[in-house]
């Protein structure tokens, strides 16, 4: 993997870290599952790692938890040492909280038992105290006494966020909260998570698979993928200015062309010439087009052929045959005016992000500025 462009990426004080790990490496025998990790994570910030399925989040997660020592790298939290060249300190010294998926709450203790369980050794005013502000920040003062069997899903997942905040720790890191919950849930609980850990002030990892849970929940997103890091940047970037085509396939959606350089700013694909925001390096590329950038029109003479149309109320989404039989996705508002069959013009908002086929997945990745350019369709 090549360095980022450091413009890619917020810069931080390193004062002001809670989190700041370097080339982390931990192998499962054949299988090198974290590979070279760098991670800073402010203080006071919400940080998604995303990834897909198997590519080392929760295996990073355990290593920063003290669950899981590294073969290389090292751990800072808080300023302190905690992994590094013999030295290793014990999970319960961290000052670290984890709320897991499955939430692991104990089914024979009551709520209050369950959150108070990080807080043995401290005096039963003290835990008394914790235990409140803890409920009262999820919302669960009333229910106490209730065993987590008697919650539905979205309590229990909050009873296990006040059990982790309840010792204040410096970080709380969360293993994929949401996926036990059902997708009508699961905005909601997502919402209140942030709420909670905002009014707390709470620094937070949150590990997940799902792309818009990331964008929609968090500050930063640390997109991981076969063990590393491909850009840390907040999701905006991330969406407009990919730092490597993984990225930009796995953020949103995205289709690919093949593309030929046409000029230091200018690319042909096969549905024309397009712009792009950052100079190419190489003659072939994978150019980038976003559903939401690429406009149709109904032409007679358009370059393109309807092959299919989903329709959500909301919107959209238009399959397009061009040139050389690729399919584009067009996403549309609700208004039906074309139909399968029909010849369109295509239009492709703003330049394009552009990769060189032979970098990849760490290419050169092009800005996608904003601004309207009609490509020749
Ligand atoms: N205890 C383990 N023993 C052997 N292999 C493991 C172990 N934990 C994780 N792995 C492997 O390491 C890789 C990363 O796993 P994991 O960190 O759980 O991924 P993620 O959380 O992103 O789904 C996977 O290939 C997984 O099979
Ligand atoms: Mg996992």
């Amino acid at each position: 993997m090549s360095e980022l462009d450091p413009s890619e990426t917020t810069p931080v004080d390193p004062a002001s870290l809670a989190l700041s790990c370097r080339g982390l490496v931990k192998r499962f025998g054949a299988t090198t599952a974290v590979d070279g990790v760098d991670l800073d994570v402010p203080r006071g910030s919400l940080t998604a790692l995303l990834g897909p399925s198997g590519c080392g989040k929760t295996t990073v997660l355990r290593m920063v938890a003290g669950l899981l020592d590294p073969d290389a790298g090292t751990i800072d939290i808080d300023g302190r040492r905690v992994t590094g060249p013999a030295r290793t300190v014990p999970p319960e010294r961290r000052n670290v909280g984890m709320v897991f998926q499955d939430y692991a709450l104990f089914p024979h203790l009551s709520v209050v038992r369950n959150v108070a369980y990080g807080l043995r050794g401290r005096s039963r005013r003290e835990r008394r105290r914790r235990v409140d502000e803890a409920l009262s920040l999820v919302g669960l003062s009333e229910l106490g006494d209730r065993l987590p069997t008697a919650l539905s899903g979205g309590q229990q997942q909050r009873v296990a966020l006040a059990r982790a905040l309840a010792p204040e720790p410096d970080l709380v890191l969360l293993d994929e909260p949401f996926s036990n919950l059902d997708a009508s849930l699961r905005a909601s609980v997502r919402e209140d998570v942030r709420r909670i850990l905002h009014a707390a002030e709470q620094t937070a990892v949150f590990v997940t698979h799902d792309q818009e849970e990331a964008l929609s929940l968090t500050d930063r997103v640390a997109v991981m993928e076969a063990g590393r890091i491909h850009q840390l940047a907040d999701p905006q970037t991330l969406y407009t200015r990919p730092a490597t085509r993984f990225v930009a396939e796995f953020v949103g959606e995205a289709d690919v062309l093949p593309g030929r350089r046409a000029g230091r700013y200018l690319v042909d694909t096969p549905i024309g010439r397009l712009p792009t925001a950052r100079p190419l390096e190489g003659m072939d590329v994978a150019v980038v087009i976003r559903p939401e950038s690429l406009r149709l029109r109904g032409r007679l003479d358009g370059a393109g052929e309807v092959a299919a149309i989903s329709y959500f109320g909301h919107d959209q989404l238009v399959q397009v045959t061009v040139a050389d039989g690729h399919v584009l996705r067009s996403r549309r508002g609700p208004h039906l005016d074309l139909e399968r069959g029909d010849r369109v013009a295509l239009e492709v908002l703003g330049p394009v992000v552009a990769f060189d086929h032979d970098a990849d997945p760490s290419g050169t990745p092009d800005a996608a500025a904003s601004g309207t350019v009609a490509a020749s369709a």
